[in-house]
């Protein structure tokens, strides 16, 4: 991301289609592996979920299909139309919410959630204080003993994307897969999507 302003992200997020995201090429891979992770550990339904930057509902629509209460938040209003789009065509296990909010400062009262999922926030906020602030918020809506779900990007996914997708050699994608590898930070001035998230 340029930077980590509500703005920039919901740019992007014009730009690049997120409710399609996880049935294209290697996407399916990350949704089926991560669906295997929170069943792994998720206490059986009923029980109340918060997907926090929950996107267009994948997971939370998945969820809520299962039995469970789920709440979804993100700051794109995109992202929650496409939600409720997504849960509409579910009328029998809708999503209990699905409001625009930020990682930073839930709604939610303390330890309101059995499971909480932080399944994009983290890698976007690229302000280490940001980050802390967001996992502080995880932690105070959940109960104890819930588990939360946390996703990050590794600093060398530029790489193996540019190598699988085919602008390794681009001179411009040249400056930004430097700072991914030396800072893990990643910052595309371009107007070209090299990486999607
Ligand atoms: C790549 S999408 C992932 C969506 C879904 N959780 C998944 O794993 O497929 C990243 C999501 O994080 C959201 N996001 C970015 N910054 C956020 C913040 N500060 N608070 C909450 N959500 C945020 C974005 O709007 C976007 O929906």
């Amino acid at each position: 991301m340029a930077n980590n302003s509500a703005d920039a992200i919901v740019r992007h997020y014009n730009r690049a289609d997120e409710a399609s995201r996880l049935s294209a090429g290697w996407f399916q891979l990350e949704q089926e592996r991560t669906r295997e992770l929170i069943l792994r550990h998720i206490q059986p339904a009923p029980a109340r979920v918060l997907d926090v930057g929950g996107g267009a509902g994948a997971y939370a629509c998945w969820l809520a299909m299962r039995g469970y209460e789920v709440h979804l938040i993100d700051p794109v209003p995109r992202h929650i139309a496409q939600a409720r789009a997504a849960s509409a065509k579910r009328s029998q296990h809708p999503l209990a919410s699905s409001e625009v909010g930020d990682a930073r400062k839930l709604p939610q009262l303390n330890g309101s959630a059995d499971a909480v999922l932080l399944l994009g926030p983290i890698y976007h906020l690229t302000k280490r204080s940001d980050r802390q602030a967001a996992l502080r918020e995880a932690y105070r809506v959940l109960r104890s003993g819930g588990f939360v779900w946390v996703a990050g990007i590794s600093r060398y996914a530029s790489l193996l994307d540019s190598l699988s997708h085919g602008f390794f050699g681009q001179p411009e994608f040249a400056p930004i897969l430097d700072r991914d590898l030396a800072e893990g930070q990643h910052r595309n001035p371009t107007n070209d999507l090299y990486v999607l998230h």
